[in-house]
């Protein structure tokens, strides 16, 4: 085997980067909410002989031979995340989440069927119906959106419900800081006949760990990605629940078909076995202490942020993310916010907030998520510490605008980059950012 040493001499270009991206990761806060750092068990896998082979179909039912060891990595995956997220039926082979959501369309609803979903700018996500995804474009959607509070508004869900009888309600978002409120999203769902199905991509480590309350009861469907909270490889799963059979017995079996052949082909099974090694990881009582230590932080860090007169949507945090609404010092600041913290070293994404007033390529808030650093071991001292770093960082941009048109928004934007640079605080974080990483190691004994 010539571990990292070939690949040196045979492809510079492309190991350099691979260096480079392990620098990188070792040396910033890696705090999009969506991020993970997953262990060098799960990352071992993936660069196997597993990508060698072929083996569209379902274990025991596959169009290919020498299947046997696929089936048994496949057939470990299922049963590991039947017992952990307590689900009868688990398909563990969509490509990511997107494609996971499709299959659940293609299983479930006909092309110009009502289906609903959290409005994107509200927290939502892409697939969830939104105009730009095909999922907009192929189904009439209806979406939904937060209260001012930030809150989802429940009432507005029953009443578009009943006004428009979807097939299919989402749960679930991207950019949403409160425990998901799946037992009257289900009372909606019963009362008009749809399917409710629970997105958790952002949260699965969370309901795997004991963390957020899990929307099994209630869903008919579950999708999920694997590489988020749940801390596996890039990936996703579809699960369906006893109530999703009670409503349809058939369920599972729409469900497989819609997958293979429906919209995929070959599985990853490189990427099946990573996600059986993190579904054995997530099922440790380490686990259940890693999830809560996420939520801990996340607390900490807006209380911190709090403490340095940032504005949060909802005003905290129930889960593995903060939203920080920048409106106070103008619209569309998301973008300042974010190139200064990615100078420093403090990685997040710019994010839509409750009732945006800009939009969403230049949003007003960031979503600063803890996942990533909670796995490299900080805790509440350093979250304290890290809230008062990006106070330091977001004083510096306050007084930038995106302007008034596009002529403004470029001239400030070239303005702000110029300056950002040599500014004396930022380069005075990056300093303390650095220190920061230097006492938790990332992926310590690995040299490239
Ligand atoms: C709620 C939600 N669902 C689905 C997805 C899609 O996952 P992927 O990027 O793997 O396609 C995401 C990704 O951010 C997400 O946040």
């Amino acid at each position: 085997m010539g571990g990292f040493k070939t690949l040196k001499s045979k492809d510079p270009e492309i190991f350099n980067a691979i260096n480079k991206e392990l620098r990188r990761q070792r040396e910033t806060l890696e705090m999009i909410p969506s991020e993970n750092f997953a262990s060098w068990d799960v990352i071992l896998p993936l660069g196997t002989w597993l990508t060698n082979k072929y083996s569209e179909g379902y274990s025991g039912k596959r169009y290919y031979g020498g299947n046997e060891n696929i089936d048994a990595i496949e057939n470990i995956a299922i049963e590991r995340a039947r017992k952990l997220f307590n689900v009868p039926h688990v398909n563990v082979q969509p490509y990511s989440g997107s494609p996971a959501n499709f299959a659940v369309y293609a299983a479930l609803c006909k092309p110009g069927e009502v289906i609903m979903g959290q409005n994107l700018t509200d927290g939502g996500h892409l697939t969830h119906g939104w105009k730009t995804s095909v999922t907009g474009e192929f189904f009439r959607s209806v979406p939904y959106h937060v209260k001012p509070d930030g809150y989802i508004d429940i009432d507005e869900v029953r009443r578009l419900a009943v006004e428009n009888r979807p097939k299919l309600i989402w749960v679930g978002a991207s950019a949403y800081v409160r425990e998901f409120p799946f037992e009257e999203m289900a009372k909606v769902a019963d009362e008009v006949g749809a399917y409710l199905v629970a997105d958790i991509a952002h949260i699965a480590g969370l309901v795997a760990g004991g963390a957020h309350k899990s929307p099994v009861d209630y869903a008919h469907i579950v999708t999920t990605t694997t590489h988020k909270t749940l801390r596996g490889p890039r990936g996703a799963m579809i699960m369906v629940t006893e109530k999703g059979l009670r409503k349809d017995p058939d369920l599972a079996d729409k469900i497989d078909k819609a997958v293979f052949p429906g919209l995929q082909g070959g599985p990853h099974d490189n990427t099946t076995a990573a996600i059986a090694v993190a579904l054995l990881e997530a099922s440790q009582p380490q686990f259940r202490e890693y999830a809560a230590q996420v939520v801990k932080n996340s607390r900490a860090l807006g209380e911190s942020l709090k403490r340095r007169g940032l504005h949060l949507v909802t005003g905290g945090t129930d889960n593995h993310m903060v939203l920080v609404d920048l409106t106070a010092y103008g619209k569309g600041m998301g973008i300042f916010a974010q190139e200064a913290l990615d100078l420093v070293g403090i990685v997040v994404n710019r994010n839509t907030i409750p009732a945006e007033p800009s939009s969403p390529f230049y949003p007003s808030g960031i979503r600063i998520g803890t996942p990533a650093i909670t796995t490299r071991g900080m805790k509440e001292p350093e979250m304290e510490a890290i809230g008062n770093m990006i106070g330091d960082v977001v004083d510096q941009v306050k007084d930038y605008s995106i302007g008034k048109d596009r002529e403004e928004r470029t001239a400030e934007i070239n303005r702000f980059r110029r300056e950002v640079v040599s500014n004396a605080k930022v380069q005075e974080v990056r300093t303390q950012v650095i220190e920061l990483c230097s006492r938790f190691p990332l992926y310590e004994g690995i040299e490239m």
